[in-house]
C-alpha cells in the first residue's frame, strides 16, 4: 500500500530538496531538534520550529583586531569543517573558540566564513593542494559563534636554514569574510608564548589558554572574539 499522505510527503520533500541543493543538506552544529510534527487540514506535514535563540550581547568593549598580512602559505579552497587536524595528528589538542562581532551595531554576524591555517608539529603548513591538514573553513551560527578543534600550532623558522635564528610565534592564521564588512586578514597569537620576542607578536591577539581534562582527555581551550568593521559606503 502506498499511503496519499505519503506520497504528498514525499513529493514535497523531493521538490524540497531540489530547491535547497546539497548544500542546504549541512546541519548546523547548533541545530535544534525539531519540536513538533503536526498535520494542517489539507493533510500535509508542517514543521514547527524552536523558539529563536536569544541575541548575544558582547562582555566587554568590542576592540578593533590588529590585522597580519596573509604571509606565504594561505590557500584558498580549504573544507568546510569543524576539526582542522586529522585523527592522530601529533600535538596538544586545542579547542578554539569565539563569536564574530559587528564593531557598529555591536551584534553577532551571522553566516561569516572563517578560513584557518596553521603549522603542524614539524614546523610545516600542509600544502593546500593535495593535503588539507590544519586547514579549514567554518561557517558562524546565528549567534554568531565558531568553534574549532585542531592541534596547538608550535613557533616555526620560517627560513630554518638561511635564518636559523628567526622564530616565529606560534600562531594561528585567519581570514574573517561577512557581506557588508571588511575582510579581516590577522594571526591569533598565545599569551606567555616562548618566541613572543617575534616582532610580529601583538599582545592584542594573543589569547590566554586553559588546560582542561574530560573524561579522562587532555586538552586546552582559548577564545578569540573577532570583530569586523563595515565596509566604507560607495
Ligand atoms: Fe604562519
Amino acid at each position: 500500500m502506498f499511503d496519499s499522505t505519503r506520497r504528498i510527503f514525499l513529493q514535497q520533500t523531493a521538490m524540497g530538496l531540489a530547491t535547497v541543493g546539497a548544500s542546504g543538506l549541512v546541519l548546523r552544529c547548533d541545530a535544534q531538534p525539531t519540536q513538533e510534527i503536526n498535520r494542517n487540514q489539507a493533510d500535509r506535514v508542517l514543521i514547527q520550529m524552536g523558539p529563536a535563540q536569544p541575541v548575544a550581547s558582547p562582555t566587554a568593549e568590542l576592540k578593533k583586531i590588529t590585522p597580519q598580512p596573509y604571509g606565504p602559505f594561505y590557500r584558498t579552497g580549504a573544507p568546510f569543517r569543524g576539526k582542522l587536524s586529522v585523527p592522530g595528528e601529533p600535538g596538544t589538542t586545542f579547542i578554539l573558540s569565539g563569536r564574530v562581532w559587528a564593531f557598529d551595531t555591536r551584534r553577532p554576524l551571522p553566516g561569516a566564513v572563517l578560513d584557518f591555517w596553521h603549522v603542524d608539529m614539524q614546523e610545516k603548513y600542509s600544502n593546500g593542494v593535495t593535503d588539507y591538514r590544519n586547514r579549514g573553513r567554518l561557517v558562524t551560527s546565528e549567534s554568531g559563534y565558531y568553534e574549532l578543534e585542531s592541534i596547538r600550532p608550535i613557533p616555526y623558522r620560517p627560513n630554518p636554514t638561511g635564518a636559523p635564528e628567526f622564530w616565529r610565534c606560534a600562531h594561528y592564521h585567519l581570514v574573517a569574510v561577512c557581506p557588508g564588512y571588511q575582510p579581516l586578514v590577522t594571526e591569533i597569537h598565545f599569551q606567555g608564548d616562548s618566541k613572543r620576542n617575534d616582532p610580529m607578536f601583538r599582545v592584542e591577539n594573543a589569547i590566554a589558554v586553559e588546560d582542561k581534562k574530560i573524561n579522562g582527555t587532555s586538552f586546552q581551550t582559548g577564545v578569540f572574539d573577532i570583530v569586523l568593521e563595515r565596509e566604507p559606503s560607495k
